[in-house]
Formats: structure tokens, sequence, C-alpha cells
């Protein structure tokens, strides 16, 4: 049976170069596996009293069942103040709850970070492999994926202009479906 690999990209602005690497990740799904995009809108801020008093948005539920029904993601991130985009956060806090029903659990996964400066979300990057230690979501570790002057990746129609960015994404998600292969539960 196919797997599905969820690609979700930490931004909701409309021109986000995360979701537009997105869209091309969607283009390198290997035979057996479905790439599908992820979408973090709607999702009202954590609050635990929606779980505790039974209030739960109906966003939450579509979220959570969304998640459970996927094997694996990759995360794209782009940073925000040397961190992770609080809607990013947000999901991911969304998805971990009530306690010990986490819809994270065990999936494996692959961090993309970017940015128009150089230094390519680094901090981003780091700070989701730390969430993703107590999540317990096995987190590829190489090839470690850095894509420093996103502005600059895409043509009009949203193809990755540079050879050697669109080769290096494609050796990830190679690199990540072996990695999947070996930490699927
Ligand atoms: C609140 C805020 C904080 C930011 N902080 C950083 C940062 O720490 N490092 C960085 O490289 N870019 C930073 N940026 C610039 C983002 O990299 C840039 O806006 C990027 O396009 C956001 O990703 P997106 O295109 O996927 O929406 C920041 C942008 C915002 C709005």
């Amino acid at each position: 049976m196919s797997k599905t690999i969820g690609l979700i990209a930490g931004s909701l602005r409309k021109a986000s170069f995360s979701k537009k690497i997105a869209d091309a990740l969607l283009l390198m799904a290997p035979e057996g596996y479905t790439f599908t995009t992820i979408s973090l809108e709607d999702l009202p801020v954590y609050n635990q009293d929606f779980d505790d008093d039974n209030k739960v948005p109906e966003s939450y539920i579509i979220f959570r069942n969304t998640i459970k029904d996927i094997n694996g993601f990759i995360f794209i991130t782009p940073e925000h103040n040397r961190s992770i985009p609080a809607v990013l956060k947000n999901a991911i806090d969304i998805g971990s709850r009530p306690y010990g029903k986490s819809v994270w659990e065990g999936k494996p996964a692959a961090i993309f970070s970017n940015s128009p400066g150089s230094i390519s979300g680094f901090g981003a990057n780091h700070h989701l492999r730390q969430c993703f230690v107590f999540l317990n979501m096995p987190t590829m570790q190489q090839p470690e994926v850095y894509i420093p002057e996103v502005n600059k990746l895409f043509d009009e129609e949203g193809n990755i202009k540079n050879k050697d960015t669109k080769a290096l994404l494609e050796k990830a998600v190679g690199a990540y479906i072996k990695w999947f292969e070996r930490n699927a539960g």
C-alpha cells in the first residue's frame, strides 16, 4: 500500500517561499509514496481548556485526524527571530495534545529550513529538532537541509531555477525516504 508523506510549510503567507518549496517537493514523490501538503490555516492558538472542557475546535479535529493518517513528514520551515514561526509551533502543540494522544508519536521526520538570508534558518531547524526529541519523532540527521537565498530560487511559475538546489532537494528527499523506511513503525 502507498505510504503518505505530509509536507508541512511553516508559513501562512500567500507568497511563502516555504510553501513554494513544499509544492516543488510534491513532484519528487517516488513510486509507492504519495506526498501531500498540509495547511496550517484556521488553527486557533492552542489553549488546553479546549481539550479539558471538551470544546475542541472543528479545525483541530480535522488537523489531528489528518496527521493521524499520515505516515511521515517533511517540515519546511522558515525562521522567525532565530526560531520556529509561531504558526508551526502552534500546529505541533495542537497535534501533541491531549497528553498521551499525540498524533506525531513515532512518525519519521525531516527538516528543510530556508531563508532569504545566508544562515538558512539554522536556528529554526535546530529548535524544531528539539521538539521532535520530546515528541519521539525520529528525525533525519544527514543530509542536513539548509536553503539560503530562497527569494532567488523560483521563477515566475514557481519552478526552481537553480539546478544544483533542485538536485540537492531530490537527493534529500531520497535520503528521507530511506530514513523513513528504516524508522517507520
Ligand atoms: C517576525 C519575523 C521574524 C523573522 N526572523 C528571521 C530570522 O530570525 N532569520 C531569518 O533568516 N529570517 C527571518 N525573517 C525573514 C523570513 O525569513 C522571511 O520573511 C521569509 O520569507 C519567511 O518565510 P516564508 O516566505 O515561507 O513566509 C523573519 C520574518 C518575520 C516576519
